[in-house]
């Protein structure tokens, strides 16, 4: 294949890597699959016909980089000192017990290892072996399903054996303008209708969602996961708003006006992304526990669930206080994505991010006591008393403060 594709860097660096070993060696997967499409992919996933991690220990000392092993697995990551990963995993062949089950894995050779995958567009390898460097082992017609740009899986029972793979399929479907071809289409649908996914744990499903979100072509995709139904087989009560285009251009909007208006506080992207999956409340409380999700992220989409209903009591003539009241429990990311979602309240909101929660007021408990107030629950009306009038800029100083609450007098 045409070698002179590759950056001059990591066309060196595989070459290095070729040299170093007397076993067969290969670049296999998502590198060679956009090498051959011409798109740029930096991930250098590595196959080598012998033990990956003795491999991968030897190249760490070589290059004076870090090493991680998975022995179980016979898997080892090394990370050069620039910071540049590259993974290794030795040859091998995998065997399912039952659906979605983790694989038994053999030792194998190149083309037991391209045939444990799971399309004939990611089962293509690049030899590293100095006398074949550049040579392409295809042995599933993989470069023939590229030119056709068909999604191809490599055996009947492949969605069952790996269902996170219907996700795979769609994401490069979209991405690359491709098609999962017909008969695959169908296996998806079998596998669906066999419950599959019931045997997928919340995290693996959550990881591809999460891959599908980071992708450029997200309503597209979302659209292809409606057409087959895969939102309620993974969650029965999850049905994805049917106005979810204009949700996540929404979304893209408030992350952008996020950056520019709010670049101080720490905004959570991802959370915004989900949020344009989620609509009602009682689905988003079912879809976070089965997907595992953590609390952090389960608590800002439940408060978003949560917002319209307090959005309903407000009104264009609410005072500063109210709406500060009101919004004050909301995480920001369900306010700025509810701001670029709406077209009322967004005065309320604008007001309330901008400015109304950056208002500091001007006493404090410590100011009471100073006073010779006895601290007590009397304290929490009095300091809100005094916030509200700062806030509804009825008050401007201390000493007015104290005279709206008349603890002078009471002195
Ligand atoms: N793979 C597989 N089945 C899966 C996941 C991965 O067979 N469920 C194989 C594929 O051969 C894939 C390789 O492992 O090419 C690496 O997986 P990954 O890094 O997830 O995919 P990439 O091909 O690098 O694609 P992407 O651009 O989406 O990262």
């Amino acid at each position: 294949m045409n070698d002179s594709k590759i950056p001059p860097q990591i066309h060196d660096l595989l070459q290095e890597i070729g040299k170093e070993v007397h076993q067969p060696i290969y670049v296999v997967g998502g590198f060679v699959r956009d090498l051959l499409l011409r798109r740029e992919n930096l991930d250098l996933d590595i196959v080598i016909e012998g033990d990956a991690i003795a491999f991968a220990q030897y190249l760490t000392d070589k290059w004076d980089g870090r090493l991680q092993s998975h022995r179980k697995f016979g898997t080892a990551t090394v990370t050069r000192p620039d910071g540049f990963k590259i993974d290794f995993v030795s040859a091998r062949s995998e065997t399912y017990e039952h659906p979605a089950a983790l694989p038994l894995v053999r030792w194998g050779t190149i083309e037991d290892d391209l045939y444990r995958r799971d399309f004939s567009m990611n089962a293509l390898a690049m030899d590293l072996n100095p006398d074949s460097f550049g040579a392409l082992v295809d042995c599933t017609d993989g470069l023939k399903d590229l030119r056709a740009g068909n999604i191809r899986v490599l055996h009947n029972q492949s969605f069952i054996h790996d269902p996170t793979r219907i996700f795979r399929a769609i994401r490069y479907e979209q991405r690359y303008g491709f098609q999962i071809v017909e008969n695959d289409q169908t296996l998806i649908r079998e596998a669906i209708c066999q419950g599959v996914l019931e045997f997928v744990s919340g995290q693996r499903i959550r990881n591809e969602i999460d891959c599908i979100l980071a992708e450029e072509t997200v309503p597209r995709t979302v659209q292809r996961l409606r057409e087959f139904d895969l939102f309620r087989a993974i969650q029965p009560k999850w049905s994805v708003p049917v106005d979810f285009t204009t949700r996540w251009n929404a979304a893209r909007k408030a992350i952008d006006w996020a950056s520019k208006y709010l670049s101080e506080d720490k905004i959570n992207i991802d959370a915004m992304l989900w949020m344009t999956l989620l609509g009602c409340l009682h689905a988003t409380e079912a879809v976070s526990n089965r997907l595992g999700l953590e609390n952090q992220l389960r608590s800002k989409l439940i408060a978003k669930g949560r917002l319209c209903k307090t959005l309903d009591k407000l009104n264009p003539d609410s005072k500063p206080s109210e709406v500060y009241m009101l919004l004050k429990p909301y995480p920001l990311e369900a306010l700025v994505f509810t701001l670029m979602q709406v077209d009322w309240q967004t005065e309320n909101i604008k007001n309330y991010l901008i400015k109304l929660r950056r208002v500091q007021p001007l006493i404090s408990g410590d100011d009471l006591i100073q006073l010779g107030l006895k601290p007590g629950r009397c304290f929490t009306d009095l300091l809100w008393k005094a916030f509200s009038a700062q806030l509804d800029g009825k008050v401007f100083t201390k000493q007015e403060i104290y005279q709206l609450l008349r603890i002078k007098d009471e002195i």
